[in-house]
């Protein structure tokens, strides 16, 4: 189980200010409860883990089975809430080097349809032209641009090398239940295909086939992932008592900091793997909490890496951020630091120790330092980089960012500014239904 220090905030904060929310963190948990608070057509996720059938997860595993004995790669195509739960999982669990290994236990998962890079995407059709490769098609809309075009060349090239009938077996949708060309393709092809439900919205729902497909192709253990967030989904409850909800305290810690003047969010790891933990927390606050012109901006470092580049930003720089460091306690593996005759590094005294030894003396280092320098430091502890708590470190961030934003007074459910970028770029492009735009656009340049 994942534990939460707020310790090291209290000398920018109070205990008194942040327990000072509990009525209103009742409140909102309430509202989420019963669907009363802004973006309540969007709370499918809060009982998601309690509420996965065992059959849906052997209809998820039969799936990715067929995925796993037919493809030496597959795809996963989608964008955002559609792909960053999915990788931020397979990341963290997967071997670093897995994809060099001449040795696989199973298909490399690549992905695709989150960017328009025509680099990006050649160099991938080239890598697949020998491989047996197959698809995960994601998109809740069905219409995302950037997920269509990459889906559109992987379909063609998976039909071309592997044939219509294959392709029909190696191609998955998961996606609306009815709307949505994606939808469309699935039911004229023949695809398998799962579906996102309506009120689960992309960043909340990589307990969904979205997330749980991809993590399952890749050889993980979606069951033990699900039973992790379903014990975080019971820590969290709305009659856990506010000092014992790790949630119910995150967010109130939160909003308390961003009242006192720090505006940005780091999310700290001291493991590469979580990379992309950080961009999926990224995505999920980002959001959620950024509209009418408030929110804290949230950003993520990887230390100790970053300590050589963004270290002396956050030791000296403007005094408006926080950081939120993601601990692990036990690594997977065990190595020692070799001891050495000639000395030249004078890395002697380190002889014998493990390296994780080192990596934790560097965190505790790095953590006096910052709240030395002015920077109020939160601590997420979990056991290790398991399915267990990654399922519970990513429900007790869902569930904080909910009861956060109804703190902050948003709809955390939406997000309307992402529409805007796209107008512009379908008037840019001459989308037909988009002539007047493109006349407006066209007199800006
Ligand atoms: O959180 C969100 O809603 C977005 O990030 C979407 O997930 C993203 O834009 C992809 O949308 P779709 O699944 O409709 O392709």
């Amino acid at each position: 189980m994942i534990s939460l220090n707020i310790e090291k905030t209290l000398g920018f904060i109070s205990k008194e200010n942040v327990f000072a929310y509990e009525a209103q963190v009742k409140a909102a948990q309430e509202a989420l409860e019963n669907g009363t608070g802004k973006g309540n057509d969007f709370l499918g996720w809060l009982h998601l883990p309690s509420s996965i059938t065992k059959e849906h997860l052997a209809d998820l595993k039969a799936t990715a089975q067929v995925l796993r004995e037919n493809c030496e790669a597959v795809v996963v195509a989608g964008i955002g809430g559609s792909y960053l739960g999915a990788r931020a999982v397979i990341e963290a669990l997967s071997n670093s080097f897995a994809w060099l290994q001449d040795k696989k236990s199973g298909p490399v998962i690549l992905y695709a349809g989150h960017n328009i890079g025509e680099d990006y995407l050649y160099e991938l059709t080239e890598y697949l032209k020998d491989k047996k490769f197959g698809v995960i098609n994601i998109s809740k809309s069905g219409t995302t641009t950037e997920t269509a075009l990459a889906f559109r060349l992987l379909k063609k090239q998976c039909e071309d090398q592997r044939g219509k009938e294959m392709a029909k077996k190696v191609i998955v949708a998961v996606t609306d239940a009815k709307k949505g060309a994606a939808r469309v393709t699935a039911d004229n092809e023949g695809y398998k295909s799962f579906i996102i439900p309506d009120n689960v919205g992309g960043r909340f729902s990589v307990l969904t086939p979205v997330g749980l497909l991809p993590i399952a192709v890749a050889g993980f253990d979606i069951e033990k992932l699900v039973a992790g967030a379903a014990a975080m989904e019971k820590a969290c409850g709305k009659d856990v008592p506010f000092a014992e909800n790790p949630a119910a305290i995150y967010a109130a810690t939160r909003n308390e900091l961003y009242k006192n003047g720090k505006k940005i969010e780091i999310l700290v790891n001291f493991n590469p793997k979580l990379h992309y933990v950080s961009e999926w927390w990224k995505q999920l606050y980002g959001e959620s909490e950024g509209k009418e012109n408030k929110g804290i901006f949230p950003t993520s470092v990887d230390f100790s890496t970053d300590l050589h580049s963004m270290g002396q930003w956050i030791q000296e720089g403007e005094r408006t951020i926080y950081e939120t460091v993601i601990s692990v306690e036990k690594t997977q593996y065990s190595l020692q630091v070799p001891s050495d005759e000639a000395n030249l590094d004078g890395l002697n005294f380190l002889a014998g120790k493990h390296v994780d030894e080192v990596n934790k003396m560097a965190e505790l280092g790095t953590q006096l330092a910052h709240v030395d320098g002015g920077v109020p430091n939160m601590r997420i502890v979990i056991p290790a980089l398991n399915e267990e708590s990654l399922g519970g470190l990513l429900y007790f961030f869902e569930k904080a960012c909910g009861i956060s934003g109804y703190l902050l007074g948003v709809n955390p459910f939406n997000q309307p500014g992402v529409e805007a970028y796209k107008k512009n770029m379908f008037a840019l492009l001459n989308k037909p239904g988009y002539e007047e735009e493109s006349k407006a656009i066209q007199a800006r340049l």
